[in-house]
């Protein structure tokens, strides 16, 4: 699991059996269909899915799995190159059925070098950008934690799909792939041209917001879908808190539908977005450990064992704030001796070898690991597959729906 991580490599076999197709069953499949499908919203209309629950993943067999059980899988190219994408992508095609799914790119608004088109340019350009002291203090943060080298021939290239260079070949891969219906942006609104370029091939774009502003910057670019992630959410996200955000952003960008983002881990929740007035969800936290989901068994403990007081927003990896599980890593870059993290995508550069080595030897590397992931994760505390996580989501929501039913005056 990677927020900016890097595959080790493609994976052609893949874990996890693809998902049987999911009917809502048990207490769900007995209810009358209008119930079943009262968690319908326009966008599942607009989209062919029976669920408006959004998933993003970076593990191809989560995306599958999801979009397989009448919700919407993501998956989060930034790590992939275009040609490992175009693997993932061939995957997930011949596994998710007549599902349609989308891919997660990373354009952010403002980053180092943005002038500069050429992928291999601007890498040359950002390495010589890079202070040797910001190398050598994450060299000797990994070495005192005993965290064992990388093999050279296994080492990624450091600068990872986060610029518009390096996003361009991962659209084009995507928008070759039929079933990609909908292309999602991080961190900014997504250029004009790429938006042209996704409408043009008849698919949707999302991107991600923290702030009504933003949301608007979004909307007035033709961006089709907005998804609101308040601060509990894992990953990058802003400072105001999901139940304050989403209805801001709501009428902000109406009638332009929003999915709620940061913080869902349960139907209760669902039930709460879609009463703001949200077209849907959008997760993350909630795949990381995922019987589907490609994480070290290391890393999934490190999500079991934590509470929602065990995360922190830190610019340590990726040099924007990003929500991940505090430990000494993310603690020694704020300490004063510390240099003051780059910035995107500068310090995603330094610390592409530290992503590599704590997911590659996880189980001694979990105090300086990149564990992204939102506050939620003090709801996680054992593997449940795609298929259980969703029924226990329409169920849970089902459920709140009749609470609520139950407080009208009879
Ligand atoms: C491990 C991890 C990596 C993420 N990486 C990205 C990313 O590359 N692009 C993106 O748009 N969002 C990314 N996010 C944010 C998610 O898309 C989503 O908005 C967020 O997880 C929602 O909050 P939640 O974690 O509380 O469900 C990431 C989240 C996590 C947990």
């Amino acid at each position: 699991m990677r927020d900016g991580g890097a595959p080790e490599q493609p994976r052609v076999g893949g874990q996890g059996a693809p998902a049987p197709g999911f009917p809502l069953q048990s207490r769900v499949l007995e209810e009358s269909p209008e119930e079943v499908f009262a968690m319908r919203t326009e966008l599942c209309e607009k989209l062919g899915i029976d669920l408006p629950v959004f998933a993003f993943t970076h593990c191809r067999d989560v995306v599958a799995a999801v979009s397989k059980a009448g919700g919407f899988g993501v998956l989060g190219a930034v790590g992939f190159t275009a040609e490992q994408l175009e693997i993932e992508l061939d995957w997930i095609d011949e596994h998710v059925g007549d599902h349609g799914y989308g891919v997660d790119i990373v354009i952010p608004g403002k980053y180092e070098g943005m002038d500069e088109i050429d992928p291999a340019r601007l890498e040359a350009q950002l390495r010589a950008a890079i202070p040797e002291q910001h190398r050598s203090f994450a060299s000797k943060l990994l070495s005192d934690a005993g965290v064992p080298e990388m093999p050279a021939e296994d080492k990624h290239h450091e600068l990872l799909g986060w610029t518009a260079a390096t996003a361009a070949p991962q659209v084009e891969c995507a928008l070759r792939h039929e079933r990609v219906k909908l292309i999602a942006n991080a961190l900014g609104t997504p250029p004009e041209d790429v938006i042209e370029q996704v409408h043009e091939a008849g698919r949707l774009v999302a991107a991600l917001c923290g702030s009504p502003r933003q949301a608007l910057k979004h909307t007035e670019a033709g961006v089709d879908i907005v998804i609101a992630q308040g601060t509990e959410g894992g990953g990058h996200t802003g400072e105001v808190g999901s139940l304050v955000l989403w209805p801001q952003v709501i009428s902000a960008v109406a009638p332009t539908p929003v999915l709620a983002a940061g913080g869902i881990g349960s139907g209760q929740q669902i039930a709460a977005a879609l009463a703001v007035g949200a077209a849907g969800v959008w997760t993350g936290s909630l795949w990381l450990a995922v019987e589907e989901a490609e994480a070290p068994p290391a890393q999934r403990q490190s999500y079991f064992d934590a509470t929602s007081r065990d995360t922190v927003r830190s610019r340590s990896f990726t040099g924007k704030p990003c929500r991940m599980l505090k430990n000494e890593w993310t603690q020694a870059w704020e300490r004063e001796d510390a240099p003051d993290p780059l910035g995107m995508p500068l310090q995603g550069m330094v610390t592409m070898d530290a992503v590599q080595r704590t997911h590659r030897y996880a189980d001694a590397a979990q105090k300086v690991a990149f564990n992204p992931v939102g506050q939620v994760v003090g709801m996680i505390d054992h593997v449940e597959s795609v298929r259980q996580v969703m029924q226990r989501l329409s169920e849970e929501y089902l459920s709140a729906v009749d609470r609520l039913e139950g407080l009208q005056p009879s």
